[in-house]
C-alpha cells in the first residue's frame, strides 16, 4: 500500500501536513490494514518533532539528511509513495543571508532533484514556496496573482523563486504552492508568526512589529489541509497556485489579532507591542514590504476553507 511522503515533516508546516495526511488516511483503515495508507515524515531529527495527531504510531518518521547524494531517490524506493509534499527548506530569511550556498542547495538544488525524481517515477509532487518571491514592487490592491513576475529582495526569496522554476522545468505535472506568512501551533518551538510572538512575550520582551509589512496570512493547519487536498484530490492542478488568507493585514495588526484571540482587548494588545516601519529597518536581512497574495483561483477549487484572521486566530489558539 503506498502513501504520502512529507519532506520537512519535522518542520513547522510539515508536521501539520503529516498530521492532516494521517487523519485523512485513517478512515481508510481496515482490519487487514489497520493504519490506512502510510504517511512518511522526513527530517534530520524526528525525535524532536511535534506530534499533532493521535495515535502517534500512524506516521512513519524517517531520519534523513536530504542533502546526502541520492537520499531522496532511495526514500522513494523504500517508501513507494503516491504523493510527495516538499516542505523541506532553509526557511529562515536570516539563515539564508548568512549562508547563501546552503540556501541554494536546500531551496533550489534539492527542489530540482526532488522534481526530477518525481517526474521519472510519475509521483504527484506538491512543492511548497513562499510569498517572499515578491517584495521588490508593490502588488495591485487585490494582491499578486500567479502570473505576476517574481521580484524577491532576499537570498531566501531568490533561492525559492529559482526553486519554483527548477521544479516546473523538471516536472510539468507538479504543483508549486506559494504560501503566505503562517501562524498557529508550532508545538512549543516558537516558530511561525504567532508562536514566535508569544514566545517573545513569555520572555518579557516587547516584540517589534512592522506596520507597513503587508501579508495575507494563513493559519498553519489550514495551509496543511489545502496542500494535502491539492496533492491527493486535485492531481489535475499543475503549475503555480497561491494559497493564502482572504485578509490583507499588517504584521502589527496580525499580532494584535492574535493577542485578542487570547482574550486581550485591542488597547491592551497594542500596549504589548512596539510598532515600527520596515522602510527604516536596518537589520541583517532585507525585508519585503507588501507581498499580499491573491488566492482567488485556489478558493474556487479547494474544499478547504481558507480562514480569515478572526477564525484563523481562534483556531491557532486552541
Ligand atoms: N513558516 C512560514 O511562515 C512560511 C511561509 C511561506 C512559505 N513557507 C514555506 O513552507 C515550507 C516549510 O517551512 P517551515 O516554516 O515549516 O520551515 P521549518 O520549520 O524550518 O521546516 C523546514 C523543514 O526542512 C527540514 N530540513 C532542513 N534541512 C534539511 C536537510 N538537510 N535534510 C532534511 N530535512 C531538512 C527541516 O528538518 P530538520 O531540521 O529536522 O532536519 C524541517 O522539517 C518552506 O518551503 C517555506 O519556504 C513557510
Amino acid at each position: 500500500m503506498s502513501g504520502t511522503l512529507v519532506l520537512g515533516g519535522t518542520g513547522f508546516l510539515g508536521a501539520h501536513v503529516a498530521a492532516v495526511a494521517h487523519r485523512l488516511a485513517f478512515p481508510l483503515a481496515t482490519m487487514a490494514e489497520p493504519q490506512g495508507p502510510p504517511v512518511y515524515a522526513i527530517g534530520r531529527d524526528p525525535d524532536d518533532a511535534p506530534r499533532f495527531c493521535d495515535p502517534r504510531e500512524g506516521i512513519v518518521w524517517i531520519k534523513a539528511d536530504l542533502l546526502t547524494e541520492g537520499r531522496f531517490q532511495r526514500l522513494t524506493e523504500t517508501c513507494d509513495p503516491d504523493f510527495v509534499i516538499n516542505a523541506a527548506a532553509l526557511s529562515s530569511v536570516a539563515a539564508c543571508e548568512a549562508d547563501p550556498e546552503l540556501a541554494k542547495r536546500m531551496n533550489t538544488d534539492l527542489a530540482r532533484e526532488v522534481a526530477k525524481t518525481c517526474a521519472a517515477n510519475k509521483l504527484r509532487l506538491v512543492h511548497v514556496s513562499t510569498d517572499q518571491v515578491f517584495g521588490e514592487t508593490a502588488p495591485p490592491e487585490s494582491g499578486f496573482t500567479e502570473d505576476a513576475p517574481t521580484a524577491p529582495v532576499s537570498v531566501y526569496g531568490r533561492t525559492k523563486a529559482d526553486g519554483e522554476q527548477a521544479v516546473l522545468e523538471e516536472d510539468p505535472a507538479a504543483l508549486v504552492v506559494r504560501l503566505p506568512l503562517l501562524y498557529g501551533n508550532s508545538g512549543g518551538r516558537g516558530r511561525g508568526a504567532s508562536d514566535a510572538l508569544l514566545e517573545g512575550l513569555h520572555r518579557e520582551e516587547r516584540p517589534t512589529l512592522f506596520v507597513d509589512e503587508w501579508r495575507t496570512p494563513l493559519e498553519v493547519s489550514t495551509a496543511a489541509e489545502a496542500l494535502v487536498e491539492l496533492a491527493q484530490e486535485l492531481p489535475e492542478v499543475t503549475g503555480l497556485l497561491h494559497v493564502a488568507g482572504p485578509d490583507r493585514i499588517s504584521r502589527f495588526d496580525l499580532a494584535v489579532a492574535i493577542l485578542r484571540a487570547m482574550g486581550l482587548d485591542a488597547d491592551a494588545a497594542r500596549a504589548e507591542l512596539d510598532a515600527a516601519s520596515c522602510t527604516e529597518y536596518d537589520g541583517p536581512a532585507p525585508r519585503a514590504g507588501d507581498v499580499a497574495l491573491d488566492a482567488t483561483r485556489a478558493e474556487k477549487m479547494l474544499e478547504t476553507a481558507l480562514l480569515g484572521i478572526g477564525d484563523g486566530a481562534q483556531r491557532a489558539m486552541k
